[in-house]
Order: C-alpha cells, then structure tokens, then sequence
C-alpha cells in the first residue's frame, strides 16, 4: 500500500519571515488531513526556523540538496548530520535545475543518494527527460540512465527507502504540465526497471511523485493514474491555499 505524497519543492524563494508565514498557514491548513504524507523544501537558510513552526505537525521537513560526506573541507556544503540537525527527514538529489546549472553528473548523484541513506535521511531523487531527448525518441533510455545511476552501489534494503520523482524538463516551471497518459507511461516504466533492477515488491511499494506544472487544476487527473503516487510541486507550493488544495485532492488514494 503506498500512501499518497506531496512535497513542495521551495527552489530558491522565501526569506525567513515569509517561510515562517507560509509554513504557519499550510500547518493549520493540513492540520486534519492525515491521508497524504507531506513534505515542504525551503532553502538551508530558513530551515531551522521552518522545522520549529512544524515538528509537531503532520508536515515532515527536507532540504533541496545535500553533499556526500557528513563533514570536513567541503566548503560551501552541507552534509547529512546538519540537515537531521535542523529536523529534515527528506532530501531532494539530482533536480534538473541542479543537473544543469550545477553540472550534477549521475555519479554525485549516486554518492549523494547513498550517503542520505545511510545517515537517516529519506532521499527524493529526480529524473527526467528534456524537450530535445524526448522528441528525439530518448526519454526512456534517458529514465534508465538516470535511474540505474542514481542507484548505483545501492542494495535493496536501501532501495526500499527511496522515493523517485518524475519530472519531465520540459513540463517544470513552464506551465505544461505533462498528460496523465504520458506521465503513467513513464511512472509504470520506472515501476517496471525497479522490478528489473530489485524485485516486485520494492517495485510495488517505491512511490513514485510526478513533477512538472502540478497544480490543484491538475492533480486530481494526475493522481487518477495507478503508478502516480503524488507529487513535487514546486510554483503551486509557495501558496499555502494552493498547496492546501494539492494535499486536499491528493489524498486517500486507493494502491493495489
Ligand atoms: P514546478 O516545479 O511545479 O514549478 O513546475 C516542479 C519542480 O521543479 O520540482
């Protein structure tokens, strides 16, 4: 049985008090709705003061980013230790935006996903396909690419924690969101290199977040689909009534 998931994906928005003020409000928005778990991803700077308006609440907190090692002359990083420090249970690894303005190879990926794992921390690791690769015939082969790196070294037993996010380059930010028949294509083919890669039951139990344009206009369509399990919701969850409404609409759905 996977439970529905939405994760708001800040990117680089928000100072301190308008963190505080957005997080107060989806608190007492969400407050009852226990069928989705939910996550918000502010920046590193507004953590601490994000994780303290909710750590008693039912949002869990996550960062955007992380480095592989815990600590030492990495300078301008911030491992695993400081994030569980400040309350973040999840870690988004290998967003696109990072994959392109930051250079992230599948490789730091790997090292990233591992070293979250075994410090405690749920990774959320992105994949996906640009404009160009997908009208070029790559998407999937992009996908298993992607997919078979991030997993790299990564035994089962630390599979099982992972939560994979979707999201089509050329859907984030831009307004189109991709098709629920386009989307469930892709969500069943990663379902399926899971099973290829793992075995059926961690197949069956990875939720797998779709990400691109979500909004409340667009979710529920989205989540009617069988391998959409919810979504990273960057624009729509700066709004608290929005992100409300994306948890609203998302939750209780029926798995398997
Ligand atoms: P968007 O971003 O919802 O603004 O398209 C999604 C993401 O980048 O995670």
């Amino acid at each position: 049985m996977r439970k529905s998931f939405i994760a708001g994906n800040w990117k680089l928005n928000k100072k301190v008090s308008e963190a505080v003020e957005v997080s107060k409000a989806i608190k007492e928005g969400v407050i009852n709705l226990s069928g989705a778990d939910i996550c918000i991803c502010p920046t590193f700077t507004v953590l601490k003061s994000v994780y303290e308006i909710i750590k008693d609440s039912n949002i869990a907190l996550g960062a955007q980013n992380i480095w592989y090692e815990n600590q030492g002359a990495y300078t301008g990083e911030i491992g695993a230790s400081s994030l569980l420090d400040v309350g973040c249970k999840y870690v988004i690894i290998g967003h696109s935006e990072r994959r392109k303005y930051l250079n992230e190879s599948d490789e730091t990926i790997a090292h990233k996903t591992l070293s979250s794992l075994e410090s405690g921390l749920i990774p959320i690791v992105c994949i996906g396909e640009t404009l160009e690769e997908r009208e070029s015939g790559k998407a999937q082969k992009i996908i298993e690419t992607q997919f078979s790196g991030a997993c790299k070294n990564l035994p089962a037993d630390k599979f099982s924690k992972v939560v994979i996010a979707y999201e089509p380059v050329w859907a984030i930010g831009t307004g189109k969101t991709a098709t629920p028949e386009i989307a469930e294509e892709m969500h069943k083919f990663i379902r399926q290199l899971i099973k290829n890669r793992y075995n059926k039951e961690l197949a069956d139990n990875c939720r797998i977040l779709y990400g691109g344009s979500v909004t409340p206009a667009n979710i529920e369509n989205l989540m009617k689909e069988p391998d959409i399990d919810g979504a990273l919701v960057g624009g729509a969850s700066l709004v608290p009534e929005s992100f409300i409404e994306l948890v609203k609409k998302s939750q209780n759905k029926q798995t398997q």
